[in-house]
């Protein structure tokens, strides 16, 4: 199996945030799990190491609490990517395969891309492949330097390159792959006499072809997928080519959506076709959503939520934790959390399932059977099990369980009092 290592020491300084750059999130995902995750979903790789340094304890204790396969490697003072890189070798002394090399803030990478990168290394057997991209602004990127036949030379970064290298549209997207006993040495070989004083890991290309060793770039397809994070701006501009992305796949897959660029889908988010999603929708964690649905517009669903087919919900509706079963509707002004709503249901506008008591700070459920209609503005106050056809009348302020086929009633009754306002 493939080892990797994650670079994510850097400061991160543009972010202007106290939050470690690889912890900010899309869709309440890290940046770096998005990296650790699209490794991991190859199925060629086993462990993880990911390189730490600012705010190093925020960042190790993130990975030890989620990723099981990832392990953190303290840099201390930070001298370069090179040096990054080195910072693993006490851990993968005697280790013999491949390692591949990527950043922690480059979230877009997809599972596919490094499948067929890492298939081109073996292709060609390679003893280090480069991932390059071609950009017609390549301003700030390693610039990848090939010789006459084409073969890869070196790369020379920005800040070192002359007029010549700076026009060079192809450039070093920051994924490598190498036969980790072959380029190891390389390591304890880099210098740092260059513009920014640092051991540049692009530097192992050069050392490489020098050993004679099998060096080449394999050109990345798809741009976007190497978008790196340095800003709020970038964070926003990542957040929506993901989105798009998600959205263009659902749209393929028949899911109607009438504004994909007011509708948000989390990843983790399952849709099955003819469903139509209305303008302004934010659906985020992880959901399943049935065939036939109608959401939004203005529409919020928080994550564990399960649709079946045929459900409606409309504007201002908050779901979360919640399963919902066929044919039921929640279409308008309501928060469902925490509970698990049978077929043909109706909710009526305003309903709250009360879900949360701030005094014990436990949360409760609410089980609404089939064919149970609640009435406007109730509140439901949960522990509550509402059970098969009960009606509940508007403004129903419900604590206890209702039989089947009851009515309940909590309102004052209406009093009309004729005459009692003067006429100015
Ligand atoms: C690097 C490449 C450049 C490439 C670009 C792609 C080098 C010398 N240059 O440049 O050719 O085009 O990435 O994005 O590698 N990091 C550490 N420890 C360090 C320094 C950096 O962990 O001591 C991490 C950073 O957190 C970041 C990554 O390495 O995740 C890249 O570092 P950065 O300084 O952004 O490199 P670039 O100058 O962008
Ligand atoms: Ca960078």
């Amino acid at each position: 199996m493939i080892k990797s290592i994650i670079l994510a020491a850097g400061k991160g300084t543009r972010m202007k945030s106290e939050t470690p750059k690889v912890l900010h999130t899309i869709f309440d995902k890290t940046l770096v799990g998005y990296v650790i995750e699209a490794v991991n979903k190859t199925g060629l790789v086993d462990e993880n190491f990911v390189i730490v340094g600012h705010q190093a304890e925020r960042v190790e204790e993130f990975i030890n609490n989620n990723y099981d396969n990832a392990k953190t490697v303290l840099q201390s003072p930070q001298l370069g990517t090179g040096h990054a890189v080195s910072m693993v070798l006490p851990y993968l002394n005697d280790f013999e395969g491949e390692v591949i090399i990527l950043c922690g803030d480059t979230p877009l990478i997809t599972e596919q891309t490094l499948k067929e990168f890492i298939e081109t290394h073996h292709d060609k057997k390679s003893d280090l492949t480069v991932m390059s991209a071609i950009f017609e602004n390549p301003a700030n990127y390693g610039r990848i330097i090939r010789n006459n036949d084409g073969s890869l030379n070196s790369i020379v970064e920005e800040k070192d390159a002359n007029t010549e290298q700076k026009a060079i549209k192809e450039i070093n997207a920051g994924i490598y792959c190498l036969n980790w006993a072959k380029i190891k040495p390389a390591f304890g070989q880099l210098k740092s006499n260059n513009a920014q004083g640092e051991y540049y890991l692009t530097d192992i290309i050069k050392w490489a072809n020098e050993q004679k060793l099998k060096v080449n770039a394999h050109i990345l397809k798809n741009n976007e997928e190497i978008f790196g994070i340095n800003s709020k701006t970038h964070l926003a501009e990542a957040s929506r080519m993901l989105n798009q992305r998600i959205i263009r796949n659902h749209l393929d897959n028949g899911v109607t959506i009438i504004d994909p660029l007011t509708t948000w889908i989390s990843p983790e988010t399952e849709i099955e076709a003819d469903t139509v999603i209305y303008p302004s929708c934010y659906i985020n964690g992880k959901n399943k959503i049935g065939k036939n649905c109608k959401i939004g517009p203005f529409a919020h669903i928080r994550g564990d939520v399960v649709l079946e087919d045929n459900v409606k919900i409309g504007n201002f509706v908050e779901v979360k934790k919640t399963t919902i079963k066929s044919h039921t509707n929640a279409c308008h002004l309501t928060y469902l959390g925490d509970a698990e709503i049978g077929s043909n249901v109706n909710i009526g506008a305003g309903t709250i399932t009360a879900n949360y008591n701030p005094l014990t700070k436990v949360k409760s459920k609410t089980v609404i059977k089939d064919n149970v209609k609640i009435g406007s503005n109730s509140v439901l106050v949960a522990p509550l099990t509402i059970e098969e056809g009960a009606n509940i009348g508007a403004v129903g302020v419900i604590t206890k369980n209702i039989p089947a086929w009851a009515l309940a009633i909590t309102r004052a009754p209406l009093k009309i009092l004729e005459g009692w306002v003067k006429k100015g």
